[in-house]
Protein backbone atom coordinates (compact mmCIF):
# COMPACT_ATOMS: atom_id res chain seq x y z
CA UNK A 1 0.00 0.00 0.00
CA UNK A 2 1.56 3.12 -0.67
CA UNK A 3 0.92 5.82 1.54
CA UNK A 4 0.62 9.75 1.61
CA UNK A 5 2.47 12.48 3.39
CA UNK A 6 1.36 15.70 4.70
CA UNK A 7 2.84 18.03 2.06
CA UNK A 8 3.70 21.56 2.32
CA UNK A 9 5.28 22.01 -0.99
CA UNK A 10 4.64 25.81 -2.87
CA UNK A 11 4.55 24.26 -5.99
CA UNK A 12 4.46 21.40 -7.81
CA UNK A 13 1.77 21.71 -4.49
CA UNK A 14 -0.44 18.86 -3.19
CA UNK A 15 -3.10 17.90 -5.08
CA UNK A 16 -6.67 16.70 -3.88
CA UNK A 17 -6.30 12.52 -2.97
CA UNK A 18 -9.50 12.12 -4.73
CA UNK A 19 -8.66 13.62 -7.77
CA UNK A 20 -5.38 11.32 -7.85
CA UNK A 21 -7.59 8.59 -7.24
CA UNK A 22 -9.72 9.65 -10.06
CA UNK A 23 -6.99 10.57 -12.69
CA UNK A 24 -5.74 6.67 -11.71
CA UNK A 25 -8.62 5.14 -12.43
CA UNK A 26 -9.43 6.41 -15.23
CA UNK A 27 -5.66 6.13 -16.38
CA UNK A 28 -5.75 3.30 -18.94
CA UNK A 29 -9.78 3.51 -19.91
CA UNK A 30 -11.54 7.00 -19.46
CA UNK A 31 -14.95 6.45 -19.30
CA UNK A 32 -15.50 2.79 -21.17
CA UNK A 33 -13.50 4.33 -24.62
CA UNK A 34 -10.85 2.02 -24.23
CA UNK A 35 -7.98 4.60 -23.83
CA UNK A 36 -6.34 7.25 -21.83
CA UNK A 37 -6.91 11.30 -21.88
CA UNK A 38 -3.46 11.51 -23.22
CA UNK A 39 -3.98 9.15 -25.64
CA UNK A 40 -6.93 11.08 -27.28
CA UNK A 41 -6.92 13.49 -30.15
CA UNK A 42 -6.93 17.31 -28.34
CA UNK A 43 -10.00 17.57 -31.57
CA UNK A 44 -11.86 14.44 -30.44
CA UNK A 45 -15.35 14.80 -29.54
CA UNK A 46 -14.23 13.38 -25.52
CA UNK A 47 -11.47 15.83 -25.10
CA UNK A 48 -13.11 18.66 -26.01
CA UNK A 49 -16.08 17.88 -23.63
CA UNK A 50 -13.65 17.53 -21.11
CA UNK A 51 -11.77 20.92 -21.92
CA UNK A 52 -15.52 22.83 -22.14
CA UNK A 53 -16.58 21.09 -18.91
CA UNK A 54 -13.14 22.40 -17.23
CA UNK A 55 -13.98 25.78 -18.61
CA UNK A 56 -17.42 25.78 -17.09
CA UNK A 57 -16.81 24.50 -13.91
CA UNK A 58 -14.01 27.49 -13.11
CA UNK A 59 -16.55 29.90 -14.40
CA UNK A 60 -18.96 28.72 -12.03
CA UNK A 61 -16.58 28.53 -9.11
CA UNK A 62 -15.82 32.35 -10.23
CA UNK A 63 -18.62 33.56 -11.31
CA UNK A 64 -16.48 34.79 -14.48
CA UNK A 65 -18.97 36.91 -16.41
CA UNK A 66 -19.62 36.34 -20.04
CA UNK A 67 -17.84 39.01 -21.55
CA UNK A 68 -14.44 37.04 -20.15
CA UNK A 69 -12.64 34.59 -21.70
CA UNK A 70 -10.95 32.09 -20.13
CA UNK A 71 -7.78 30.73 -21.68
CA UNK A 72 -6.17 27.37 -20.75
CA UNK A 73 -2.05 27.84 -21.94
CA UNK A 74 1.86 27.04 -21.47
CA UNK A 75 4.65 28.04 -20.12
CA UNK A 76 3.16 28.67 -17.10
CA UNK A 77 3.20 31.91 -15.45
CA UNK A 78 6.63 33.30 -16.23
CA UNK A 79 5.58 33.09 -19.47
CA UNK A 80 2.85 35.63 -19.20
CA UNK A 81 5.63 38.40 -17.64
CA UNK A 82 6.21 38.22 -21.54
CA UNK A 83 2.93 37.18 -22.89
CA UNK A 84 0.75 40.43 -21.33
CA UNK A 85 3.06 43.13 -22.43
CA UNK A 86 3.26 41.85 -25.83
CA UNK A 87 -0.77 41.92 -26.02
CA UNK A 88 -1.68 44.65 -23.73
CA UNK A 89 1.08 47.46 -23.78
CA UNK A 90 0.93 48.48 -27.46
CA UNK A 91 4.45 49.79 -28.81
CA UNK A 92 6.55 51.82 -27.50
CA UNK A 93 3.86 51.83 -24.50
CA UNK A 94 3.96 51.48 -20.90
CA UNK A 95 2.64 50.00 -18.00
CA UNK A 96 2.35 50.46 -14.27
CA UNK A 97 3.72 47.75 -11.86
CA UNK A 98 3.58 47.43 -8.11
CA UNK A 99 6.49 45.58 -6.35
CA UNK A 100 6.01 43.69 -3.88
CA UNK A 101 8.54 40.87 -3.65
CA UNK A 102 10.72 38.44 -6.17
CA UNK A 103 7.30 37.36 -8.29
CA UNK A 104 6.45 40.95 -9.00
CA UNK A 105 10.08 41.97 -9.47
CA UNK A 106 10.50 39.14 -12.41
CA UNK A 107 7.30 40.45 -13.77
CA UNK A 108 8.73 43.83 -13.53
CA UNK A 109 12.17 43.31 -15.26
CA UNK A 110 10.32 41.02 -17.79
CA UNK A 111 8.17 43.78 -19.16
CA UNK A 112 10.78 46.20 -19.39
CA UNK A 113 12.10 44.57 -21.90
CA UNK A 114 9.17 45.80 -24.29
CA UNK A 115 8.09 48.90 -23.19
CA UNK A 116 8.46 51.55 -20.28
CA UNK A 117 7.70 50.28 -16.81
CA UNK A 118 6.51 52.61 -14.19
CA UNK A 119 7.15 51.13 -10.73
CA UNK A 120 4.16 52.86 -9.23
CA UNK A 121 5.07 51.49 -5.59
CA UNK A 122 7.53 49.15 -4.29
CA UNK A 123 7.42 47.29 -0.87
CA UNK A 124 11.96 47.65 -1.00
CA UNK A 125 11.52 50.14 1.76
CA UNK A 126 10.45 47.95 4.44
CA UNK A 127 12.25 45.04 3.62
CA UNK A 128 8.82 43.98 1.65
CA UNK A 129 7.15 43.04 5.10
CA UNK A 130 4.63 44.89 3.64
CA UNK A 131 2.39 45.86 1.02
CA UNK A 132 2.50 49.59 0.00
CA UNK A 133 -0.96 51.05 0.74
CA UNK A 134 -3.10 52.26 -2.05
CA UNK A 135 -2.58 55.95 -0.78
CA UNK A 136 1.31 55.66 -1.64
CA UNK A 137 0.75 54.18 -5.10
CA UNK A 138 1.73 56.74 -7.76
CA UNK A 139 0.08 55.82 -10.91
CA UNK A 140 0.87 57.23 -14.33
CA UNK A 141 -1.70 58.70 -16.73
CA UNK A 142 -0.36 56.88 -19.93
CA UNK A 143 -0.01 53.22 -18.47
CA UNK A 144 -1.91 50.68 -20.67
CA UNK A 145 -2.53 48.50 -17.54
CA UNK A 146 -1.70 48.23 -13.93
CA UNK A 147 0.20 44.88 -12.65
CA UNK A 148 0.61 43.58 -9.51
CA UNK A 149 0.99 39.96 -8.09
CA UNK A 150 -1.81 39.05 -5.53
CA UNK A 151 -0.01 36.62 -3.79
CA UNK A 152 4.39 36.46 -3.05
CA UNK A 153 4.42 32.84 -2.72
CA UNK A 154 8.25 33.17 -1.26
CA UNK A 155 7.64 36.37 0.68
CA UNK A 156 4.28 35.13 1.66
CA UNK A 157 2.31 38.57 1.60
CA UNK A 158 -0.91 38.82 -0.04
CA UNK A 159 -3.28 41.05 -0.66
CA UNK A 160 -6.50 41.00 1.14
CA UNK A 161 -7.78 43.62 -0.90
CA UNK A 162 -8.25 44.50 -4.77
CA UNK A 163 -6.72 47.60 -5.92
CA UNK A 164 -8.47 50.75 -7.42
CA UNK A 165 -7.11 52.02 -10.38
CA UNK A 166 -9.98 53.74 -12.19
CA UNK A 167 -10.40 52.70 -15.89
CA UNK A 168 -7.06 50.72 -16.34
CA UNK A 169 -7.02 47.32 -16.87
CA UNK A 170 -6.13 45.54 -13.49
CA UNK A 171 -3.57 42.60 -14.24
CA UNK A 172 -2.90 40.74 -11.48
CA UNK A 173 -0.39 37.39 -11.02
CA UNK A 174 -2.69 35.03 -9.08
CA UNK A 175 -0.81 32.39 -9.29
CA UNK A 176 -0.61 30.97 -5.57
CA UNK A 177 -4.12 32.28 -4.15
CA UNK A 178 -6.71 31.79 -6.99
CA UNK A 179 -9.20 29.79 -5.58
CA UNK A 180 -8.39 29.95 -2.27
CA UNK A 181 -11.55 32.65 -1.81
CA UNK A 182 -14.56 34.52 -3.49
CA UNK A 183 -13.35 36.89 -6.42
CA UNK A 184 -15.15 39.57 -8.12
CA UNK A 185 -13.53 38.66 -11.55
CA UNK A 186 -15.17 41.72 -12.95
CA UNK A 187 -12.34 44.03 -11.14
CA UNK A 188 -9.85 42.83 -13.31
CA UNK A 189 -9.19 43.31 -16.69
CA UNK A 190 -6.92 40.15 -17.00
CA UNK A 191 -6.03 37.37 -14.20
CA UNK A 192 -3.59 34.48 -14.34
CA UNK A 193 -2.08 31.88 -12.91
CA UNK A 194 0.20 29.00 -13.42
CA UNK A 195 -1.83 25.80 -12.51
CA UNK A 196 0.63 24.09 -10.12
CA UNK A 197 -0.51 25.37 -6.87
CA UNK A 198 -4.96 25.33 -6.75
CA UNK A 199 -5.30 24.19 -10.25
CA UNK A 200 -3.44 21.24 -11.09
CA UNK A 201 -0.19 20.38 -12.90
CA UNK A 202 2.82 22.54 -13.78
CA UNK A 203 3.20 23.88 -17.07
CA UNK A 204 -0.39 24.67 -17.30
CA UNK A 205 -1.49 28.51 -16.92
CA UNK A 206 -4.77 29.87 -16.69
CA UNK A 207 -5.82 33.38 -18.12
CA UNK A 208 -9.02 34.98 -17.77
CA UNK A 209 -8.80 38.10 -20.29
CA UNK A 210 -12.07 40.76 -20.56
CA UNK A 211 -12.70 40.57 -24.22
CA UNK A 212 -12.42 44.41 -25.26
CA UNK A 213 -8.16 43.32 -24.07
CA UNK A 214 -7.62 40.60 -26.98
CA UNK A 215 -6.58 41.79 -30.62
CA UNK A 216 -4.16 44.53 -29.22
CA UNK A 217 -0.93 42.51 -29.78
CA UNK A 218 2.70 43.58 -30.73
CA UNK A 219 3.07 43.49 -34.58
CA UNK A 220 5.62 40.82 -33.51
CA UNK A 221 3.86 39.01 -31.01
CA UNK A 222 4.76 35.44 -31.83
CA UNK A 223 1.37 34.04 -32.91
CA UNK A 224 1.80 31.33 -30.09
CA UNK A 225 1.46 34.29 -27.84
CA UNK A 226 -1.55 36.44 -29.22
CA UNK A 227 -4.08 36.22 -26.60
CA UNK A 228 -6.44 36.62 -29.69
CA UNK A 229 -5.01 33.76 -31.89
CA UNK A 230 -5.45 31.70 -28.64
CA UNK A 231 -9.19 33.27 -27.97
CA UNK A 232 -10.52 32.43 -31.35
CA UNK A 233 -8.98 28.77 -31.46
CA UNK A 234 -10.58 27.76 -27.83
CA UNK A 235 -6.81 27.54 -25.96
CA UNK A 236 -6.17 24.74 -29.23
CA UNK A 237 -4.18 26.89 -32.00
CA UNK A 238 -1.35 23.82 -31.26
CA UNK A 239 -1.61 21.10 -29.39
CA UNK A 240 -2.42 21.90 -25.40
CA UNK A 241 -1.10 20.15 -22.67
CA UNK A 242 -4.28 17.66 -22.07
CA UNK A 243 -3.78 15.51 -19.58
CA UNK A 244 -3.01 18.83 -17.27
CA UNK A 245 -6.23 20.50 -18.58
CA UNK A 246 -8.28 17.21 -17.76
CA UNK A 247 -6.57 17.07 -14.25
CA UNK A 248 -7.50 20.83 -13.72
CA UNK A 249 -10.93 19.96 -14.70
CA UNK A 250 -11.58 17.82 -11.87
CA UNK A 251 -9.74 19.77 -9.69
CA UNK A 252 -12.62 22.04 -10.44
CA UNK A 253 -15.25 19.21 -10.09
CA UNK A 254 -13.51 18.64 -6.44
CA UNK A 255 -13.84 22.35 -5.57
CA UNK A 256 -17.41 22.42 -6.25
CA UNK A 257 -18.45 19.36 -4.29
CA UNK A 258 -16.40 20.69 -1.42
CA UNK A 259 -18.96 23.33 -1.36
CA UNK A 260 -16.99 26.09 -3.84
CA UNK A 261 -14.29 29.08 -3.42
CA UNK A 262 -16.71 29.98 -0.43
CA UNK A 263 -15.89 26.77 1.70
CA UNK A 264 -12.30 26.94 0.67
CA UNK A 265 -12.15 30.42 2.30
CA UNK A 266 -13.40 29.41 5.37
CA UNK A 267 -10.82 26.37 5.71
CA UNK A 268 -7.94 28.29 4.49
CA UNK A 269 -8.82 31.17 7.09
CA UNK A 270 -9.00 28.23 9.97
CA UNK A 271 -6.01 26.53 8.82
CA UNK A 272 -4.12 30.27 8.21
CA UNK A 273 -5.07 31.12 11.86
CA UNK A 274 -3.51 28.33 13.73
CA UNK A 275 -0.70 28.42 11.81
CA UNK A 276 0.17 32.41 12.92
CA UNK A 277 -1.20 31.81 16.64
CA UNK A 278 1.36 29.17 16.73
CA UNK A 279 3.87 31.02 15.54
CA UNK A 280 3.04 34.25 17.12
CA UNK A 281 2.50 32.81 20.72
CA UNK A 282 5.97 30.46 20.56
CA UNK A 283 9.67 32.30 21.72
CA UNK A 284 11.39 29.88 18.63
CA UNK A 285 9.28 31.00 15.73
CA UNK A 286 8.74 34.40 13.77
CA UNK A 287 6.97 35.60 11.07
CA UNK A 288 8.02 39.18 9.99
CA UNK A 289 5.29 39.63 7.75
CA UNK A 290 2.72 43.11 8.60
CA UNK A 291 -0.19 41.30 10.27
CA UNK A 292 -2.70 42.48 7.35
CA UNK A 293 -0.47 41.17 4.49
CA UNK A 294 0.06 37.71 5.52
CA UNK A 295 -0.42 35.43 3.08
CA UNK A 296 -3.32 32.67 3.52
CA UNK A 297 -1.57 30.17 1.27
CA UNK A 298 2.13 30.43 2.08
CA UNK A 299 3.68 30.79 5.66
CA UNK A 300 6.83 31.65 5.91
CA UNK A 301 8.34 31.38 9.61
CA UNK A 302 12.42 31.53 10.97
CA UNK A 303 14.24 29.28 14.01
CA UNK A 304 15.41 31.87 15.96
CA UNK A 305 18.75 30.24 15.76
CA UNK A 306 19.58 28.57 12.04
CA UNK A 307 21.28 26.22 13.36
CA UNK A 308 18.03 24.40 14.63
CA UNK A 309 16.76 24.72 10.49
CA UNK A 310 18.32 21.22 9.79
CA UNK A 311 17.21 19.08 12.57
CA UNK A 312 13.93 20.97 12.32
CA UNK A 313 13.28 19.77 8.85
CA UNK A 314 15.00 16.11 9.86
CA UNK A 315 11.79 15.86 12.66
CA UNK A 316 9.18 16.97 10.47
CA UNK A 317 10.17 14.93 7.55
CA UNK A 318 10.48 11.70 10.06
CA UNK A 319 6.57 12.64 10.76
CA UNK A 320 5.57 12.84 7.62
CA UNK A 321 5.68 16.48 6.84
CA UNK A 322 7.30 17.45 4.13
CA UNK A 323 8.88 20.20 1.97
CA UNK A 324 8.72 22.68 4.58
CA UNK A 325 12.20 24.36 3.66
CA UNK A 326 11.71 28.13 2.49
CA UNK A 327 13.30 29.46 -0.76
CA UNK A 328 16.74 29.21 -1.63
CA UNK A 329 16.91 33.00 -1.66
CA UNK A 330 15.29 33.60 2.07
CA UNK A 331 16.34 30.36 3.81
CA UNK A 332 13.79 29.74 6.94
CA UNK A 333 10.93 27.81 6.93
CA UNK A 334 7.71 28.06 4.56
CA UNK A 335 4.83 26.10 5.22
CA UNK A 336 2.52 26.50 1.93
CA UNK A 337 -1.56 25.25 2.42
CA UNK A 338 -3.22 25.21 -0.25
CA UNK A 339 -6.40 24.37 -0.89
CA UNK A 340 -5.61 20.59 -1.19
CA UNK A 341 -3.53 20.90 1.78
CA UNK A 342 -6.29 19.73 4.83
CA UNK A 343 -6.60 21.34 8.21
CA UNK A 344 -5.11 17.90 9.64
CA UNK A 345 -1.70 18.71 8.02
CA UNK A 346 -1.68 22.28 9.74
CA UNK A 347 -2.59 20.65 13.05
CA UNK A 348 -0.02 18.07 12.75
CA UNK A 349 2.48 20.40 11.64
CA UNK A 350 1.53 23.20 14.45
CA UNK A 351 1.81 19.93 17.42
CA UNK A 352 5.17 19.10 16.18
CA UNK A 353 6.34 23.11 16.26
CA UNK A 354 5.51 22.96 20.06
CA UNK A 355 6.99 19.45 20.24
CA UNK A 356 10.33 20.89 18.65
CA UNK A 357 10.00 24.17 20.92
CA UNK A 358 9.97 22.04 24.12
CA UNK A 359 13.33 20.47 23.45
CA UNK A 360 15.18 22.93 21.58
CA UNK A 361 13.45 26.14 22.78
C1 LIG B 1 3.28 34.26 -7.79
C2 LIG B 1 4.01 33.46 -8.82
N1 LIG B 1 4.14 33.95 -10.06
C3 LIG B 1 4.78 33.28 -11.02
C4 LIG B 1 5.36 32.06 -10.79
C5 LIG B 1 6.08 31.34 -11.89
O1 LIG B 1 5.33 30.25 -12.27
P1 LIG B 1 5.85 29.20 -13.36
O2 LIG B 1 6.91 28.41 -12.70
O3 LIG B 1 4.59 28.44 -13.68
O4 LIG B 1 6.34 29.97 -14.51
C6 LIG B 1 5.26 31.50 -9.51
C7 LIG B 1 5.87 30.17 -9.23
O5 LIG B 1 5.94 29.69 -8.16
C8 LIG B 1 4.58 32.22 -8.50
O6 LIG B 1 4.46 31.72 -7.27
Amino acid sequence: MSKRLFNFCAGPAALPEAVLQTAQAELLDWQGKGLSVMEMSHRSDEFVGIAEQAEQDLRDLLTIPSDYKVLFLQGGASQQFAQIPLNLMGEGGSADYIDTGIWSRKAIEEASRYGHVNVAASGKARDYFAIPGQNEWQLSDDAAYVHYASNETIGGLEFSWIPEVGDKPLVVDMSSDILSRPLDVSRFGLIYAGAQKNIGPSGLVVVIVREDLLGRAHSKCPTMLDYNVAAQNGSMYNTPPTFAWYLSGLVFKWLKEQGGVESMARLNDAKQRKLYAAIDASELYSNPINIADRSWMNVPFRLADDRLDKPFLAGAEQRGLLNLKGHRSVGGMRASIYNAVPEAAVDALVAYMAEFEKQHG
